[in-house]
C-alpha cells in the first residue's frame, strides 16, 4: 500500500511538474508559459484560420513574417478550421492572450485584435527559434498566459533633428511591433526642422522644414559647419498612411508638437510668433535656444490651434504631445507682450505664464476630445489633472509621482538610447553623441516601472517608453545600431510581470537576435561580444 501511495505521489508530482513553467524564447517574457504534451509542426501548407473578420489582416501580416522560415506563404482562411487558430474571447483583458501549441496545433485567442497581434509576435519569435524538420518547423508544446504590466507601452523617434523617410519610419514601426510596443511617439517638430505639412500655415514647411547647414561635432565647443542643407517632411497623404500602417500593427501614432520651446524652425517660418520682431534661422547648432513662442501675442494662440485642427484631422490618438520641455525664461523677461499677460492674468512668474500657455492649449485638445501629454518641466507652474507627465528628469520624479497625475516613465539613465551603450564608446563604432553618457543594455534592463512606490500609487503610471534623439543619428542604420538590442530591454520593462532575470533575458535575446538578422535589422553588438561592460 505504501509503494502504491508512493507510487501516486511521484506521478502526480511529476504531472504538476510537467504543467510547469518553462524556459520559453519570447522576449517580452510572457506571464506564464507552462509545458504541454505534444508538439506541432508548421508547414508551408499550414492554414491560418480566423474567426473574426477583424482578425484577418493581422493574419496576412503574420504570413508575411513568416514566409522566410517556412519557405512559403501560408494561405489565410476565415473559417476555424486550420493549423493556427486565432479568435476572440471578451473574458479575456484588452491586451491578454493565451498561445497554446498541442500536437492538434496552435491555437491564439485574445481579448481584442490586438491581443491576438501580440500572440502572433510571440508564436513568430516561436517558430523562427523552432526546430527544423523536413515538413517544416516543429513547434514543442506549450501553454502561455500573455499580458502586459502597463498600458503604454511607446518608442520615441526625433525625426526632426535628422529627417527619415516613409520607408524607414514604417520600419521603424515593424521594429516596435516585434517588441509588442504599442505607442510610437512621432518627435515632429524642433529647432531644427518643422516636418509635418499644415495646409494653412504653408511656410512652416517652406521654410521650416530646411536648415541650411549642420554643426560638425560636439555642441559645446564646436564653430564649424558642414555646409550641406538638410531638410525634409511628411506631406498629409504620406502621414495618413503611416498611422495606417501603424494602426494595423496595433501601434497608436502619438504626434509631439513640441511648444512652447523648440520652437525656432516654427519662429523662422513666421517670425511674428517672437517675442521680438526679429528674423530667424531655422536653428544649425543642438541645444537649447532662448527665442521661444510668445505667450502674450494672441496671435501665438490662433497659430497654434490651426496647427492643432489639422494635426486632429492627421492623426486619431486619445493623447497629443505638446512638449513643454527646455523653455528658456529669458525672452518672456524682457517682453512687454509677455509680461503684460502676466500681470493681467494675475500670474506670479515666468513658470506660470508657461502653465497659462499650457492650460490654454489643453483647451483646445479637450474641445476635440484629445489628451495631453507634456514632458516634466510642465509642472513646473501647476498642472491640470488631465495632463499626463511624461517623465525624463530623476529631479522631477518625486513631485511628479506626488501630483497623482497619469505618468509615464521615460527616465533619461534608462530610456535615452542616443546615449552611448557601451563604456568604450571611444574605441568602436559608436560615434559622437550629444552627452556623453552611457546607458548599457543592463541599465535599460533594470528599469523598474515601480520602484520605490507603494502599491496604491502603482495606478498612477501608465507607461513606459524609450526615446531616441537624432541630434548625431543621421541614417537610418545608426537608427536600428541604436534602438536594439535596448528597446527589447525597455520592451520588457514594460511588458513582463513577476520578476526579471537579466541573465535569462539575455539568452532569449540570443534567439531574438537571430530574428533581427532574418529580417535584416541591423543592431548593436557590443553586449554579444562581451565588451559593453568593459570600462
Ligand atoms: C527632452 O529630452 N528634452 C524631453
Ligand atoms: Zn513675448
Amino acid at each position: 500500500m505504501k509503494k502504491i501511495l508512493t507510487l501516486v505521489a511521484a506521478l502526480l508530482t511529476f504531472a504538476v511538474v510537467y504543467a510547469e513553467s518553462v524556459q520559453t524564447v519570447i522576449i517580452p517574457r510572457p506571464m506564464e508559459a507552462n509545458s504541454a504534451k505534444g508538439s506541432y509542426t508548421i508547414s508551408p501548407k499550414s492554414v491560418v484560420a480566423v474567426t473574426d473578420a477583424a482578425l484577418v489582416r493581422s493574419a496576412e501580416l503574420f504570413a508575411e513574417y513568416v514566409a522566410k522560415d517556412l519557405g512559403a506563404t501560408l494561405a489565410v482562411e476565415q473559417n476555424e478550421k486550420g493549423g493556427i487558430v486565432l479568435s476572440l474571447d471578451k473574458s479575456l483583458s484588452k491586451e491578454e492572450y493565451t498561445l497554446t501549441i498541442s500536437s492538434k496545433g496552435v491555437q491564439i485567442v485574445g481579448g481584442t485584435p490586438a491581443a491576438v497581434f501580440y500572440g502572433l509576435q510571440s508564436l513568430r519569435q516561436l517558430i523562427s527559434a523552432g526546430e527544423v524538420v523536413k515538413k517544416g518547423i516543429k513547434l514543442a508544446g506549450v501553454e502561455i498566459k500573455d499580458k502586459p504590466l502597463v498600458g503604454h507601452r511607446g518608442v520615441m523617434l526625433d525625426v526632426a533633428r535628422h529627417f527619415f523617410t516613409v520607408a524607414e519610419v514604417k520600419r521603424f514601426i515593424d521594429i516596435a511591433a516585434i517588441h509588442k510596443m504599442n505607442v510610437f511617439h512621432w518627435h515632429l517638430t524642433d529647432d531644427q526642422g518643422w516636418r509635418v505639412e499644415i495646409k494653412k500655415y504653408p511656410n512652416l514647411v517652406k521654410v521650416g522644414s530646411k536648415r541650411k547647414e549642420t554643426i560638425i561635432g560636439r555642441n559645446s565647443i564646436s564653430n564649424t559647419y558642414d555646409g550641406t542643407p538638410h531638410g525634409g517632411y511628411y506631406t498629409q497623404e504620406e502621414i495618413k498612411d503611416i498611422v495606417k500602417y501603424a494602426a494595423e500593427r496595433y501601434i497608436e501614432v502619438i504626434p509631439e508638437i513640441d511648444m512652447p520651446g523648440h520652437m525656432v524652425a516654427t519662429l523662422a517660418s513666421y517670425p511674428h510668433l517672437g517675442c521680438r520682431d526679429e528674423k530667424f534661422e531655422v536653428r544649425t547648432r543642438w541645444g537649447i535656444s532662448k527665442d521661444v513662442l510668445c505667450v502674450g501675442k494672441e496671435s501665438t494662440f490662433e497659430f497654434v490651434e490651426g496647427v492643432l485642427d489639422e494635426v486632429f484631422s492627421l492623426f486619431p490618438s486619445k493623447y497629443i504631445h505638446l512638449g513643454g520641455d527646455e523653455c528658456p525664461r529669458a525672452r518672456w523677461k524682457e517682453c512687454p507682450h509677455c509680461q503684460k499677460r502676466i500681470q493681467e492674468e494675475g500670474l506670479k512668474n515666468e513658470d506660470e505664464l508657461q502653465s497659462y500657455f499650457m492650460h490654454r492649449v489643453e483647451k483646445m485638445l479637450a474641445k476635440h476630445n484629445r489628451k495631453m501629454i507634456g514632458w516634466d518641466e510642465i509642472i513646473y507652474g501647476g498642472i491640470n489633472k488631465s495632463a499626463t507627465i511624461m517623465l525624463w528628469n530623476d529631479r522631477n520624479r518625486a513631485k511628479a509621482i506626488s501630483l497623482g497625475n497619469d505618468v509615464i516613465l521615460s527616465p533619461k539613465y534608462f530610456c535615452y538610447i542616443d546615449y552611448y551603450q557601451t563604456k568604450r564608446p571611444y574605441s568602436n563604432k559608436e560615434g559622437l553623441m550629444f552627452k556623453e553618457r552611457i546607458l548599457t543594455l543592463r541599465k535599460a534592463y533594470s528599469l523598474n516601472p515601480f520602484e520605490g512606490l507603494q502599491p496604491s500609487e502603482y495606478g498612477r503610471i501608465r507607461g513606459v517608453q524609450t526615446n531616441l534623439w537624432t541630434e548625431y543619428i543621421a541614417d537610418f542604420e545608426r537608427v536600428q545600431i541604436k534602438t536594439l538590442p535596448r528597446l527589447a530591454a525597455t520592451a520588457e520593462a514594460g511588458w513582463t510581470i513577476g520578476e526579471k532575470n537579466f541573465d535569462d533575458f539575455a539568452r532569449r535575446l540570443e534567439h531574438l537576435r537571430r530574428l533581427y538578422d532574418k529580417c535584416g535589422i541591423r543592431y548593436a553588438t557590443y553586449f554579444f561580444d562581451g565588451v559593453d561592460e568593459i570600462e
